[in-house]
């Protein structure tokens, strides 16, 4: 199965950010993973909007933007005008989910939803059709280079069940501690985007990280 891989800027080398957005450009990379924390929802803060669409200005692929803040209703347009193709909220941020998918698909973006890794899959049940992605968090979210949660596997095997139970096709991608060792057996386990942090702007050479991500 082709498996998209989007590396996440967040373990990019922030005093060269044109730069490194370069070699993901010329990366067979299917997005740039961007991560937005408030120091609320998470216990770190990341960048905002004036780097966010710096970062749009030297990037060719589409932006997919992991909001790790609360409240992220009240900011929807504005992502959307920093060029956000795909807007990432979190479950356990959103009193309202529904109204929030809604109100990014109405803003014209792909509307995802992220879990962090104590939440159940199953709380999705009634929500999952209007989804375009799941997010399940493989690490819990705030900072890079943590280690993958092994329990994320099976979380994956009942994200399919329901999926096929609720005759639903969002992408699914997994974000925190993918590597070359487990980036097979994630797919294996239904995963279509792989985001990755330290394993691409770690390597020593982006592209090529990239595509063994991708099993080539
Ligand atoms: C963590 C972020 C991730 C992070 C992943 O909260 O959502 O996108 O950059 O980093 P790695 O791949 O290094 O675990
Ligand atoms: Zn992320």
């Amino acid at each position: 199965m082709e498996v998209k891989v989007a590396p996440s800027l967040l373990s990019a080398d922030f005093g060269n950010l044109a730069r490194d957005i370069e070699e993901i450009n010329a990366s067979k990379a299917d997005y740039l993973h961007v991560d937005i924390m408030d120091g609320v929802f998470v216990p770190n803060i990341s960048m905002g909007f004036p780097v966010l669409k710096a970062i749009k200005k030297s990037a060719r692929k589409p932006l997919d933007v992991h909001l790790m803040i609360v409240n992220p209703d009240q900011y929807v347009e504005r992502f959307r005008d920093a060029g956000a193709e795909i807007l990432t909220v979190h479950y356990e941020a959103c009193t309202h989910l529904h109204r929030t998918i809604a109100h990014i698909k109405d803003c014209g973006m792909k509307a995802g939803v992220a879990l962090n890794p104590h939440t159940p899959v199953e709380v999705l049940a009634d929500i999952i059709q209007d989804v375009d992605l799941v997010l399940i968090m493989t690490v819990n979210p705030g900072y890079g280079g943590q280690k993958f949660i092994e329990h994320s596997y099976d979380k994956l095997l009942r994200l399919r069940k329901l999926m096929e139970e609720t005759n639903s096709k969002p992408m699914v991608e997994v974000d925190g501690g993918v590597n070359f060792d487990n980036a097979e057996k994630l797919v294996n386990h239904g995963v279509n985007v792989l985001v990755a942090g330290s394993t691409v702007f770690g390597a020593p050479n982006k592209a090529e990280a990239v595509q063994k991500l991708k099993g080539e």
